[in-house]
């Protein structure tokens, strides 16, 4: 069972390929941007502050998103593990290698997704998600077939999010590259590191993905 974490910048398509290897392969995705969302909209004091953090763009504590990535990480499962989104900093990174480890399981991959800072502002604006599904559409790139209707689930439940904005998206790029770009380095180290090109199209960006799951070595 092949556990890959998908790294790179807010609108580098890790949500939009993590949910193609669901789908193709049966992995199971762990995205905590996702179980983030599911706790602000929970009511709770934790989630309030959780969305106040979000909206601006700055990082959840390591505490709270170690947490929740520990309550779902109990033993392998079939298909493997996606990680969307964590680890983010190199705490998190120390405490995912002790995960995996307390529960038997070794990281396969982590995969960069490669794109250029002046796309992201695009990416991040046009898109918009399926509430019921999460399938992942652009207003440009990836518009559903019919105007307001889920292509996979028929749900008319399409939202935006509310850190998908220019100014919410300055400050997620810079704590991309101040807490989260070290993880390069960190997974290089321990020769885990593979990079895609990300500029490219969606299907040619799957099949790179692809490559790395599937090579030998
Ligand atoms: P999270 O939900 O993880 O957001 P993110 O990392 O900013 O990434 P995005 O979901 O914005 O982008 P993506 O790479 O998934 O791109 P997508 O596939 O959607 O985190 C949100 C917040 O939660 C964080 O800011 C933080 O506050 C908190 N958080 C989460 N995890 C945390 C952690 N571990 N620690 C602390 N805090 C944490 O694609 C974007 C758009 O581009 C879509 O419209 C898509 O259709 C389009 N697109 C995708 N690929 C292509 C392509 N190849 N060509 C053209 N268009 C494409």
């Amino acid at each position: 069972m092949p556990n890959i974490i998908l790294l790179g910048p807010p609108g580098a398509g890790k949500g939009t390929q993590a949910k193609r290897l669901v789908d193709e392969r049966q992995m199971v995705q762990l995205s905590t941007g996702d179980m983030l969302r599911e706790a602000r909209s929970s009511g709770t004091e934790m989630g309030r502050v959780v969305a106040d953090v979000m909206d601006r763009g700055g990082l959840v504590t390591d505490e709270i998103v170690i947490g929740l990535i520990e309550e779902k990480l109990t033993g392998p499962v079939q298909g493997g593990f996606i990680f969307d989104g964590f680890p983010r900093t190199l705490k998190q990174a120390d405490a995912l290698g002790d995960l995996l480890a307390r529960t038997g399981q070794t990281l396969s991959a982590a995969i960069e997704l490669q794109v250029d800072d002046a796309v992201l502002v695009a990416r991040i604006t046009g898109r918009y998600t399926c509430g019921t599904c999460g399938e992942v559409y652009h207003d440009t790139t990836r518009p559903t077939a019919r105007v307001g209707v889920c292509d996979a689930c028929g749900s008319t439940n399409l939202k935006r999010r509310a850190d998908d904005t220019e100014d919410a998206l300055k400050t997620r790029l810079m704590e991309y590259y101040k807490k989260t770009s070290p993880l390069l380095g960190y997974y290089y180290c321990k020769g885990q590191l593979h990079a895609v090109d990300a500029l490219d199209e969606i299907d040619q960006v799957a099949a790179a993905v692809a490559k790395v799951l599937d090579r030998r070595d």
